[in-house]
């Protein structure tokens, strides 16, 4: 049975949180995060850990070994940056740590909120904040990133390359589950319930996967009477994402689509700075991190929006029941972006550090 507690903790115990900053601006967001969760009080000991490409590149170490049973034994939640280095042309490590902590720990939701603080953030014209508040819900264990194919005669004329597009019952059942069930459990932030479960694939084209997501989203979502299931194929959805927001609530896809919408979806709110997630098997230790990832030419300048990272901060510590502090941390950013105490890329003057200490100071008790 699907649960939204992590249950087997108490409320306002410490909890432990292991902290992974990676690469480029993750090193430079995460940090500030840390800061602003350590100002709301919430009971937390922090673990950082050095995985990335330095230390790659230093000693040819991604992921220590056992550090995935680690991370699952020793810690309540684990903060993520982003991975990927110009200098590891392989990206080895991204694949490693970041989908290793997927794939490994089995966190098979990737969920990642999309709501738009202010109507100056958005692109598009006459769309206001009560607009965007939907949820993309996507597989993360499975699909084409399984790496499940090969390559055959490389390099020369006849070569072949194949990848795989990986679909199980179970994993395309869990998923859409898990949709329902958040859809059940959440509400919008206008305080109106979540009422509609949207699958969204390209069964036209992809018949083999596309009949099992078909039929497993009308079996489960028959079991949800007062849920109402919608279909879309993913390239009218990416049309309607930008025509008119306003009719998503919890989208629920596969892991490529899903990495796909939701930078288009990030768009939304003002741009990878601003977008969060959350990376969720119920019940065992979950992974957080801000949907951007290193963004290489904008590294160490102190130019990052650190606000996608402190949003993945505060969506953590609602998972793990800091319901207050998380609270509080949402109303600082949503009031920064107001009075434009922001990074430039969504129109401030503020550098990275200077953000992320006006949410630690301004966050009412
Ligand atoms: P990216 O998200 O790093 O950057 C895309 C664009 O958004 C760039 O213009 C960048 O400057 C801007 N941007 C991103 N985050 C920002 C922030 N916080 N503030 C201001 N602007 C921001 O995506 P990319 O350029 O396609 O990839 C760069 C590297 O990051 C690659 O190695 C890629 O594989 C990796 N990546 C990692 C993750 C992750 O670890 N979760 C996610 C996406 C990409
Ligand atoms: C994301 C990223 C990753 C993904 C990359 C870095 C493998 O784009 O988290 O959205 O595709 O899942
Ligand atoms: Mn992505």
């Amino acid at each position: 049975m699907l649960t939204f507690h992590p249950v087997e903790h108490q409320k306002q115990a410490r909890k432990r949180i292991a902290v992974i900053p990676g690469d480029g601006i993750g090193k430079e967001v995460i940090p500030q995060a840390v800061k602003v969760m350590q100002a709301s009080g919430a009971t937390l000991d922090f673990t950082e850990f050095d995985w990335g490409a330095d230390r790659y590149l230093r000693d040819q170490t991604t992921v220590p070994p056992d550090g995935f049973a680690m991370l699952a034994r020793d810690f309540d939640a684990i903060l993520v940056g982003a991975f990927g280095d110009p200098r590891v042309k392989s990206n080895i490590h991204a694949k490693e740590i970041l989908l290793g902590m997927r794939f490994k720990m089995d966190l098979y939701a990737n969920v990642r909120p999309v709501r738009l603080l202010d109507a100056a953030l958005c692109p598009l014209k006459g769309v206001e904040p009560k607009d965007v508040d939907f949820v993309v819900v996507r597989e993360n264990t499975e699909g084409v990133y399984t790496d499940a194919g090969g390559v055959f005669k490389q390099g020369t004329p006849d070569e072949i390359a194949t990848q795989e597009d990986i679909n199980t019952r179970k994993g395309v059942e869990r998923i859409i589950r898990y949709a329902f069930e958040y859809c059940k459990a959440h509400q919008k932030h206008d305080g109106s319930p979540r009422t509609k479960v949207l699958m969204c694939d390209k069964s036209n084209a992809m018949t083999h996967a596309g009949e099992l997501w078909q039929r497993t989203f009308k079996e489960v979502s028959a079991e949800y009477t007062q849920i109402t299931s919608q279909h879309m194929y993913v390239d009218a959805l990416c049309m309607q994402m930008i025509r008119d927001p306003r009719q998503f609530d919890v989208i629920v896809t596969n892991n490529m689509f899903g990495d796909i919408i939701t930078d288009l979806a990030a768009g939304l709110q003002g741009g990878l700075g601003m977008a969060a997630s959350g990376n969720i098997h119920p019940g065992r230790t979950g992974m957080f991190e801000p949907v951007h990832g290193s963004a290489p030419p904008i590294a160490g300048k102190n130019v990052a929006n650190p606000f996608g990272a402190i949003l993945t901060a505060a969506m953590m510590l609602r998972h793990l029941e800091f319901t207050n502090e998380a609270d509080k941390i949402e109303a600082a950013v949503l009031e920064a972006v107001r009075q434009g105490k922001t990074t430039e890329d969504i129109g401030g003057k503020l550098g990275t550090r200077e953000a992320g200490e006006w949410i630690a100071r301004n966050m009412s008790s």
